[in-house]
């Protein structure tokens, strides 16, 4: 399998549909978000650096981001990346680090969605904290709000789940992040797939685009 990259603006579904194949495939999951929160829960140099860059949904500078990812890189399972990367200089390192170290440049799949649909998920995403599993209020609510059906611990909602801030994240994504549809379009390296359709049917897409269904037998 090859490492695959999950374009998307925030809210189009990325981290949903890395935990399905994480769980059916065995991918191993790199999202920048996650382990961006992940050091400033554990108060570390570079959670402090990023606090106010994410709280105000604006990007982690691009030296930061790129130190963590190559510091999580290695082994040979093959990566999702969720998350990253979201300008095209992350990009173009992640291509010469993928491959200096032999693995080869990842395929991207591009999550298309309307801006005008995100919010609303945005606004219902609940979220355990231990393992990244996400629900939603309106559209698959966990049965007993605020707590995980599978290990039932709390949910929390994000800090930068609010109107101005992801307004402000959604602007972000169009300005510095869509670029890399071109990059990724022009390289022969990217697949799209419809990210406003339900959990289940953008699942059976990614699994298309990705070759999946007959490799694996699904
Ligand atoms: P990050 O954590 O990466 O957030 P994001 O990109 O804004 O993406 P989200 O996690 O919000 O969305 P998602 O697409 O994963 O949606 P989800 O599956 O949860 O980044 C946060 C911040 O960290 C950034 O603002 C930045 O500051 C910093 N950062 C991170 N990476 C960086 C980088 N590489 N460079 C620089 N800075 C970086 O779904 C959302 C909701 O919708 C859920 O409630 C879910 O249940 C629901 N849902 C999902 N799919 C469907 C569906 N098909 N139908 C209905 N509901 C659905």
């Amino acid at each position: 399998m090859v490492d695959i990259v999950l374009l998307g603006a925030p809210g189009a579904g990325k981290g949903t549909q890395a935990q399905i194949l994480q769980k059916r495939f065995g991918y191993r999951q790199i999202s920048t978000g996650d382990l961006l929160r992940r050091h400033r829960a554990d108060g570390t140099a570079l959670g402090k650096d990023a606090e106010g860059y994410m709280q105000r949904g604006e990007l982690v500078p691009d030296d930061l981001i790129i130190k963590m990812v190559e510091g999580e890189l290695g082994g040979g399972q093959a990566v999702l990346f969720d998350g990253f990367p979201r300008t095209v200089a992350q990009a173009e390192a992640l291509d010469a680090f993928l491959d200096a170290s032999g693995r080869g440049k990842p395929l991207a799949v591009y999550f298309n969605i309307a801006r005008a649909l995100l919010e609303d998920r945005l606004l219902g995403r609940w979220t355990n904290p231990r393992n990244g599993r996400v629900y939603n209020e309106k559209y698959d609510p966990p049965k007993t709000l605020g707590i995980d059906d599978e290990d039932g611990g709390p949910l929390v909602q994000r800090d930068d789940d609010k109107p101005g801030t992801i307004a402000k994240r959604l602007d972000v994504f169009e300005a510095q992040t869509m670029p890399l549809v071109q990059y990724y379009a022009h390289a022969g390296r990217l697949d799209e797939i419809d990210a406003a359709a339900p959990v289940d049917a953008v699942a059976h897409q990614l699994l298309h685009a990705l070759d999946l269904e007959h490799a694996h037998g699904s």
